[in-house]
């Protein structure tokens, strides 16, 4: 299978996928889009995406766009001294997450997920999250999808690169998701995903790796990866 040619979007649309993360949403997401949206509209509980972060993070572990750090807080590391790095275009979700795992001292970079993210040529990670990420970019998929191409020379053998996204297409969703897609692609909202398709996710997908684990849960796919 081969990838199709990705479409950039404007500087303005990718700011704006960051954007909605201000202090006072920060400070209700956890209840709000991780305790209540995802089980009940998208149908996923956060649980099962937990259950995920901690089957597949690693000791060098990156993530992209934290938020506020609920996940990294819980995650399972294998080891009490993990080298973290937190990767957001929006620095108050760096000051959030990063304020949560503080004392395990994350190295905190503004950067935008769908440029080269300048780690250091060196620089090598066991496990790369993008949870719930994918979605709030914008472009499609093919566009979307060359996060990975940014992270995958960062990726040591036998890494994993995991994560989740809200689909539009190819996905059953519930009673009360397709108008919350509507209003949360709407205008300033959150989202950007209203032509993100499992079928284009898993084109990308095969387009790149060979070892990939896809499931959907209610609106959201998740995805597991490991790097021979
Ligand atoms: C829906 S939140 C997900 C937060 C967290 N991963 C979770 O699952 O709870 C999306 C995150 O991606 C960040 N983000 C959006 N677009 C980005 C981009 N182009 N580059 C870097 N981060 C981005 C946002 O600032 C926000 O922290």
């Amino acid at each position: 299978m081969t990838t199709t040619e990705p479409t950039a979007p404007a500087r303005e649309e990718v700011l704006a996928g960051a954007a909605p993360y201000t202090s006072r949403i920060l400070s209700t997401y956890d209840m709000w889009v991780l305790g209540f949206v995802c089980p009940v509209v998208w149908g996923c509980p956060r649980d099962e995406m937990l259950r995920q972060y901690n089957r597949s993070v690693g000791a060098r572990h990156l993530d992209l766009g934290p938020g506020t750090g609920w996940f990294l807080e819980r995650a399972a590391f294998p080891t009490l001294t993990p080298e973290l790095t937190l990767v957001d275009l929006n620095e108050g979700v760096l000051r959030k997450a990063g304020g949560r795992v503080a004392h395990l001292r994350p190295q905190l970079l503004k950067r935008d997920v769908l440029a080269p993210l300048d780690l250091g040529e060196e620089t090598r990670f066991d496990s790369v999250a993008l949870n719930m990420l994918i979605h709030c970019l914008p472009g499609d998929m093919a566009h979307k999808a060359t996060v990975f191409d940014h992270v995958l020379p960062h990726v040591a053998p036998g890494g994993r690169i995991f994560g989740s996204t809200v689909l539009a297409k190819g996905v059953q969703h519930g009673r009360l998701a397709p108008k919350a897609l509507e209003n949360l692609n709407d205008g300033n909202g959150p989202m950007n995903n209203l032509d993100d398709s499992l079928e284009d996710l898993e084109s990308e997908l095969a387009g790149r790796f060979k070892n990939i684990r896809l499931a959907v849960r209610g609106s959201i796919a998740l995805f597991d990866i490991t790097i021979d």
